[in-house]
């Protein structure tokens, strides 16, 4: 009697353990996902799949999928129904930046799920799901902060995401003895905390995370470090670089400076380019959001610059002077270069990015113009006093005897007074007078 009440509690406690064994993996504070696999769904390699899935009400939606992107992906989307319950929206996911309602999906909303607090838990059976239990498999999330959706439709539209999440979940070791809700005990409290696959690490082999059965693919973390990596370089090329060189020039006319310096944020701006291209091909979203298709444009656009700018250049030697493209160089830039800005302010919502991140961006980019405006201004002054003094000196009769418009208002004084004449073809001579900054750009 007392051996064999022993032997009930042991048996009670071990399948206590086993009962609770479903992996539990959090993105981050209280965003959890678990996922139980029935011993009779892991045996036979399909059937009942039981999740759970948390988030504070503070997030509009929390959202999960099978594989590594979002095109293809089964995915499972939580929100408030509006009535102290949640909503479990299955959705196929497109690539496109709202995955679709997908009714082939079965879904059943269990006890345990509700809205407690500060907390939204969806406790769901899905009975047909494709995915594999037997060995790891890639799981994706997002969620995305903001007020409740209040909406029992599994149709309900939800607003964009910023970052997408990628983690492994190794379901052979999510194994629950019955085929029920794990979720709650048999008087249907909730036993999230005894979960033993999640970060308590009871009997965790996995010792690296500490959390049985959640492998953290490298490739989310890759693609995270490439994806700062990416922000800094093309911000350091299009907020700070580009305009700087941009201003240099008229302020201290030295062409190979700005030319040099131009090249620099190109190469950079393609570098930043190749990490770009690669994480968007990572999270499946090349081409699919505004960030990348104008990010593609401005850098294909941005070929022409240099060219333009050597065609300004050689017409500037020839004729000491601005021509058409000397303007088509210059607005071409402007124009890019602000378009490349805002394309980075794009990439941070995309990214989700956290407002300190998008305070020192907007800081930043803010500065630069100011920098940059005062620079053309103090330029533009310079310029204009210089015309002014050159025009005070000289009678309007000699202005009207100039062949060449363009050429430097100093030398043509040198010719009328007979000192010399004039060369505005050898531009390289002059590198002092002819390349001053009140002239070239
Ligand atoms: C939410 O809905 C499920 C399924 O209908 C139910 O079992 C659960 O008790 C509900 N939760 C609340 C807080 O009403
Ligand atoms: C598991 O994680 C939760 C939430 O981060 C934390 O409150 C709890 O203390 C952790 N448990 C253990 C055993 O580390």
């Amino acid at each position: 009697m007392k051996v064999s009440s022993r032997i009930a509690a042991a048996v009670a406690l071990a399948s206590s353990f086993a009962y609770a064994d479903y992996v539990t993996n959090c993105l981050t504070d209280n965003v959890c996902i678990s996922i139980g696999v029935p011993e009779v769904t892991a045996s036979s390699g399909s059937g009942n799949l039981y999740f759970q899935m948390t988030a504070p009400t503070s997030y509009s939606w929390f959202g999960i999928g099978t594989g590594s992107r979002m095109a293809g992906s089964s995915m499972f989307i939580i929100y408030t129904d509006g009535s102290g319950n949640v909503t479990v929206s299955p959705r196929a996911g497109t690539g496109h930046s709202q995955p679709s309602h997908d009714s082939s999906l079965s879904v059943e909303v269990l006890a345990g799920s509700g809205v407690d607090g500060d907390t939204m838990t969806a406790n769901f059976v899905v009975s047909n799901l494709d995915t594999d239990v037997a060995s790891t498999s890639t799981w994706i999330g997002a969620y995305k902060s903001g007020s409740s959706l209040d909406d029992s439709s599994p149709e309900a539209s939800i607003s964009e995401h910023g970052s997408e999440t990628s983690w492994g979940f190794d379901l052979s070791q999510a194994t629950i003895t019955d085929d029920s809700n794990p979720y709650v005990d048999a008087n249907g409290d909730t036993t999230t905390d005894t979960g033993s696959g999640s970060n308590d690490s009871s009997g965790g082999s996995d010792s690296s995370s500490g959390n049985t059965g959640v492998v953290d693919s490298g490739g989310s973390t890759n693609s995270k470090t490439i994806m700062y990596i990416h922000a800094l370089v093309a911000s350091v090329a299009f907020v700070i670089l580009m305009p700087f060189a941009s201003v240099l020039m008229p302020l201290l006319g030295k062409w190979y400076i700005h030319a040099g310096l131009q090249l620099l944020s190109f190469v950079l701006m393609w570098i930043g380019f190749g990490l770009g291209v690669k994480v968007a091909n990572d999270t499946g979203i090349i081409f699919k959001q505004t960030h990348t298709i104008l990010g593609t444009v401005v850098i294909c656009a941005m070929i022409f610059q240099p060219v333009f700018g050597w065609l300004h250049h050689l017409h500037y030697v020839k004729h000491q002077g601005r021509g058409a493209i000397s303007y088509v160089h210059i607005w071409y830039g402007r124009v890019l270069m602000a378009l490349g800005v805002i394309n980075g302010g794009l990439g941070l919502k995309l990214a989700n990015a956290g407002s300190g991140y998008k305070i020192a961006y907007a800081a930043v980019a803010g500065i630069m113009f100011v920098v940059y405006a005062i620079g053309k201004i103090a330029a533009n002054m310079r310029k204009s006093r210089s015309y002014k003094k050159a025009e005070m000196h000289e009678e309007p009769s000699q202005r009207s005897r100039r062949p060449y418009n363009n050429s430097d208002e100093a030398e043509w004084r040198r010719y009328e007074s007979g000192q010399g004449a004039p060369q505005p073809y050898e531009g390289h001579r002059y590198e002092g007078a002819r390349y001053d900054s009140n002239r070239y750009a």
